[in-house]
């Protein structure tokens, strides 16, 4: 079973302009550095990785879950860091919708990134990092010429769950890690930024080396990467994924955030919408 992101790898064309962004302005911890790559640790389970390519980029939508108690914190550091939070039509940094609220910016390289908060997760599960008090990366974009058809794989092979669905946009979850899968006709809101799959790789989190045998056995020879007892690495419909078992992730968490659709049918929280 997938328990959160791992990982997320995106490309740059400049680390040291990254390096500007994500450690300067958003406080995230370096682990790891070459010519070639930078990696960040925004969470304790958490590390975002930019390869520096020579290729033209074609930027990712992620969101990061914050505390709902401190969301205000978070947007105040954010606009206090000198990164432009970005409008809504109507000029609006803050969206505030029935179970939460969100802002959204980009980085140097065009990334949309935003931060959202949700009612209805429960707080002191996941400690929030750094001032900009992230707990977990909850939503990676992956728009798709052919959503059903992604979002059905993701169900079938991944084992992800839906609530709604709808052939243009839908919340594809497994534990925290919610996969945006969307058409590459519907833009990114909140500035009608134009959907592309974004280059690098999404590792996930999973529970054990079962569930990457499981997902083996539906990956055709030709698309792997890499594998070994507790990886697997392979292309699917134009995206690189990456499985990786994660013990240090208590498979309980997301049902400990209350995240609806990791708890049981009829319970309260199971109600509560996704999104
Ligand atoms: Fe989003």
């Amino acid at each position: 079973m997938i328990t959160h992101y791992a990982q997320l790898q995106l490309h740059t064309v400049s680390i040291q302009g990254v390096k500007q962004i994500y450690q300067q302005k958003l406080g995230f911890p370096v682990i790891y550095e070459t010519d070639e790559e930078i990696r960040f640790q925004p969470t304790a389970h958490f590390t975002l990785s930019f390869l520096e390519v020579s290729e033209p980029l074609s930027p990712a939508h992620i969101a990061f879950e914050v505390p709902h108690s401190t969301f205000d914190e978070s947007a105040a550091f954010i606009r206090d860091s000198g990164i432009p939070l970005l409008q809504w039509p109507d000029g609006r940094e803050v969206d505030e919708f029935e179970k939460g609220r969100n802002i959204y910016f980009r980085d140097g390289d065009g990334n949309l990134l935003e931060l959202i908060s949700h009612s209805y997760i429960t707080e002191g599960v996941l400690p929030p990092f750094g001032a900009s008090k992230i707990m977990y990366l909850r939503e990676v974009g992956f728009p798709a010429d052919h959503v059903i058809q992604l979002r059905e794989w993701f169900k079938h092979v991944l084992q992800m769950k839906t609530r709604e669905e709808s052939d243009i946009f839908n919340f594809v979850i497994g534990g925290t890690a919610h996969a945006i899968v969307s058409s590459t006709s519907r833009r990114w809101i909140p500035i009608a930024m134009r959907a592309l799959p974004p280059r690098g790789t999404i590792s996930f989190g999973v529970t054990d080396a079962s569930f990457i045998r499981q997902v083996r056995s539906h990956v055709e020879e030709q698309s792997i990467l890499f594998e070994s007892d507790e990886e697997l690495h392979f292309r699917q419909y134009g995206y690189s994924i990456r499985l990786v078992v994660a013990a240090n992730f208590d498979a309980q968490i997301p049902v400990l955030l209350g995240l609806p659709l990791s708890v049981a049918k009829g319970s309260a929280a199971y109600d509560k919408s996704p999104i």
